[in-house]
């Protein structure tokens, strides 16, 4: 392997935002061109709450994505208070829901239906324990008297310790996390607790929300947090701990309803996600941590085959455009109008 030149074992998106209709028409592609397969969330409108909905989501993932593509979508179950536990199951048995999300409510982008407290899912969470069924979890507490900053940390120690206490050897994964606190919890935790890490939380802290005025495409959830927050994802992505592996968090929104009176959350990373792992993995001089992060930790964790295909990622700069169209409307992707110093290649072998 050359310092300029790194064969990869075909990658997964451990964590992404696919959409529907126009918006999924439009951004499939960039997930299926980078990752092999990819957990899809369910915060759609309606929610994927049935299997039904489960198997319907996916067959229009398919018929969106470009011609010849191997790209597999895993689709979740949105959890509400009145999810049941047998529909759940039915759907983990039958191989269409991959694993369950929980949003409390009101956490984020369209989670109005999501869970108003841990214990009207008592059933659901035991039953998902028995069949060893992933839980996906958005850590943040909602309460307007915790600090958008502190949401994540207030979280695992009122939800997430005494969820763990009562479903011990229930699988989960704390989605996108923000903070020292997430990776020293994690760390210490068995190994059916592991953590999903995006790019951006790896790349930003909460000043780029307000870099010489307001950044609305800086804006996610959770938001980015202070540099040493920074520091320690940074520390957890690239140790070689399997417990800390790779999902984008890529949420696309318009440009016009992210620049608005009151913007979206989210940031489009998708098109070089990829790209933006391996700058950060570079500047760590951790390049030979990247296969595991990207394509090794996450299939062990949810007990998937690795992939066997690779891709090829080159020392070549890429510029990233300022704009994607969208039909009549943009988006802008994570870096957009940077040069990142590594490219996915295209004419990816099959071989190492
Ligand atoms: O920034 C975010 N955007 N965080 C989430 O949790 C949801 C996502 C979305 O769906 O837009
Ligand atoms: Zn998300």
């Amino acid at each position: 392997m050359s310092e300029e030149r790194l064969i990869l074992r075909c990658p997964d998106d451990w964590h992404v935002h696919l959409r529907d209709d126009d918006m999924l028409a439009a951004v499939v592609k960039y997930t299926a061109h980078q990752f092999r397969r990819a957990i899809v969330m369910p915060n759609l409108k309606p929610p994927v709450t049935t299997v039904q909905q489960g198997l319907d989501y996916r067959q229009r993932i398919l018929s969106a994505l470009p011609a010849g593509s191997a790209f597999e979508p895993l689709i979740t179950a949105y959890l509400t208070d009145a999810s049941k536990a047998d529909e759940i199951a039915r759907g983990f048995e039958a191989g269409v829901f991959a694993a369950c999300k929980l949003y409390p409510a009101n956490a984020t982008t369209n989670s109005d239906q999501g869970v108003t407290s841990i214990a009207l899912i008592h059933d659901v969470l035991e039953t998902m324990q028995r069949i060893d069924m992933p839980l996906l979890i958005h850590g943040e507490v909602t309460s307007s008297e915790v600090d958008v900053f502190d949401r994540e940390a207030v979280f695992i120690d009122t939800v997430l310790m005494p969820l763990l206490a009562n479903f011990p050897e229930l699988r989960v994964v704390l989605e996108h996390i923000t903070t020292q606190d997430a990776v020293d919890f994690v760390a210490a935790q068995s190994g059916n607790v592991a953590a999903t890490i995006t790019p951006h939380h790896l790349e930003i802290n909460r000043n780029a929300m307000f870099e010489g005025g307001m950044r609305p495409h800086m804006y996610c959830l959770p938001t980015a947090k202070r540099e040493g927050h920074r520091l320690a994802l940074r520390a957890a992505a690239t140790s070689g701990n399997p417990k800390f592996f790779l999902g984008t968090d890529s949420a696309p929104h318009t440009l016009q309803a992210k620049e608005s009176d009151c913007g979206c959350a989210g940031i489009f990373n998708a098109p070089y996600a990829l790209e933006a792992y391996a700058k950060v993995f570079d500047e760590e001089q951790a390049m030979h941590r990247l296969e595991g992060f990207a394509s090794e930790f996450g299939p062990a964790f949810y007990r998937l085959p690795l992939n066997e295909a690779t891709i090829v990622l080159e020392r070549r700069p890429v510029q990233v455009p300022a704009t994607l169209r969208l039909g009549n409307a943009e988006l802008r992707p994570f870096h957009a109008g940077a040069t990142l110093p590594w490219r996915l290649m295209d004419d990816a072998p099959t071989t190492r």
